[in-house]
């Protein structure tokens, strides 16, 4: 099929290369014009595993090209709606205006039958708005489509997350919309991957309440850990022994930092947003209480990392591994890591980060941050190594050949991801949030 992706961002650009995989013909549009001539270029400005390789391979073949250029997409079958829904600058619902300038752009283009296929995060009732959007501005009028299909991928999973998704979810307005999505994703279908075609605005409350369901997921063990670490009590050996139970389930389930990320911190708060407005108040409540959980997160990961640092941060210099907000992404966009820079840096401590793959992006965000390209230089005369970003190159580091390197070999672990034990071997002195200290 002919299709257009409409934003390229860390869901539309991984989207884009997924549908060139599945052998369509794909043209991505941004209205960022240096995105776009990065993108014809085969530079990715995102890192995602395997993004580079399906670029490389669909760009050349003449597959995959991006424009700035609305009209471009003119001829398409399928319009992928992919740009971003952040948190309104007033209340804590979703700014609607990238969707609705992205549709008004597109509609006069729509001379023909197409179908429109909304994969951006919204509350319950938006994708009716913008039928009645399209269906005024579309030449085509009642004859494009829309569907609305929430996108369930992990941000440093996003192209396999894309090509062999759990469950693809659907909401249309008719069967001819069916009919689209069950082609357009016919060969991902064809691997059992099981479809959801309910009603609009079903598709849209699946979206939110998952993405809620994860945040509590977190902050409850994130709380139970708070009770653990009072009560002299393992949060990980708690997680696992509960977790074991089927209906309850590890995955998701780590004591951390908090969740962060374009998704999970907006998405709950438009979800309670949403709760409040449909009358559900005691859904809202439930929701501020897991949104309160994860505001605390950064203070509980001070006061781990102060005990360590023999009561106060001030004057002491601190290495932060990690900058994004998860492993295998340089999204830094809400980052528990940056948030406990800040804290860091306004107690008097001086803080270096290093993150092998997003100190491009956390120096966008914050042009003044303090960072070291390597491991080891960023452990040099350190005070305190604190891993708050799971990347595998942490949990891989050799403590005996960083020790030499710092006055003071003191480690916390706000991921656990760090062999404990091998760590002490090497002269450290280990925290692990949720863990009881072992002198
Ligand atoms: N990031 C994820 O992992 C993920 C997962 C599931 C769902 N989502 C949802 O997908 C949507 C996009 O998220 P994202 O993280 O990719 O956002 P993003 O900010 O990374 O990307 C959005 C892109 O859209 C472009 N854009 C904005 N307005 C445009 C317009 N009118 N025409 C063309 N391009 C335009 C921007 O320039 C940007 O490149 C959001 O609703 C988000 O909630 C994201």
């Amino acid at each position: 099929m002919r299709v257009s992706v409409i934003g390229c961002g860390h869901l539309g650009i991984p989207h884009a290369a997924a549908m060139a995989e599945l052998g369509h013909t794909v043209i991505g549009v941004d209205m960022d014009q240096t995105k776009v001539d990065r993108l014809n270029k085969g530079d990715c400005p995102i890192h995602e595993a395997n993004l580079q390789e399906l670029l490389n391979r669909h760009i050349p073949s003449g597959k995959l090209w991006f424009t700035t250029d609305m009209s471009e997409v003119a001829h398409c079958d399928v319009h992928f709606l992919a740009v971003g829904t952040p948190t309104a600058k007033v209340g804590h619902h979703y700014e609607t205006s990238q969707l609705i300038r992205a549709v008004q752009t597109l509609a006069p283009n729509l001379t023909g039958p197409c179908t429109v296929i909304g994969k951006s995060t919204i509350t319950a009732g938006t994708s009716r708005l913008l039928k009645n959007l399209l269906a005024e501005h579309a030449p085509a009028g009642e004859s494009v489509e829309l569907v609305w299909n929430p996108e369930f991928l992990r941000e440093g999973r996003a192209v396999d997350d894309t090509l062999n998704p759990d469950r693809i979810v659907a909401g249309v307005f008719s069967d001819s919309g069916e009919r689209t999505v069950r082609e357009v994703y016919s060969k991902i279908l064809k691997g059992g991957v099981p479809l959801f075609i309910t009603t609009p605005a079903t598709a849209e409350l699946v979206k939110g309440a998952a993405n809620a369901f994860l945040a509590m997921k977190i902050s409850f063990i994130n709380g139970v850990s708070d009770m653990c670490r009072q009560a002299g009590a393992d949060a990980i050996e708690l997680a696992e022994a509960i977790g074991i139970d089927p209906r309850i389930g590890i995955r998701g389930m780590a004591p951390g930092p908090g969740f962060g990320g374009g998704c999970l911190p907006k998405d709950l708060k438009a979800f309670a947003a949403s709760a409040e407005e449909l009358g559900a108040l005691d859904m809202a409540d439930l929701m501020w209480s897991v949104d309160r959980v994860n505001s605390s997160r950064p203070e509980a990961a001070m006061d781990l990392i102060e005990d360590a640092l023999g009561g106060s941060v001030a004057g002491m210099r601190v290495t932060l591994w990690g900058a994004a907000f998860k492993a295998g992404t340089s999204d830094v966009r809400e980052s528990p890591a940056l948030a406990l820079a800040d804290r860091l840096t306004l107690h008097g401590a001086v803080v270096r980060v290093h993150d092998p793959q997003a100190l491009t992006s956390a120096l966008r965000e914050r042009p003044g941050l303090r960072v070291a390209e390597s491991m080891e230089e960023s452990v040099s005369g350190s005070d305190a190594v604190v891993v708050a970003t799971e990347w595998p190159q942490f949990a891989a580091a050799n403590p005996f050949a960083l020790v030499g390197r710092t006055p003071s070999p003191t480690v916390v672990d706000l991921r656990n991801v760090l062999d404990a034990a091998q760590w002490r071997r090497a002269g450290w002195a280990v925290r692990q949030l949720g863990r009881a200290f072992q002198e």
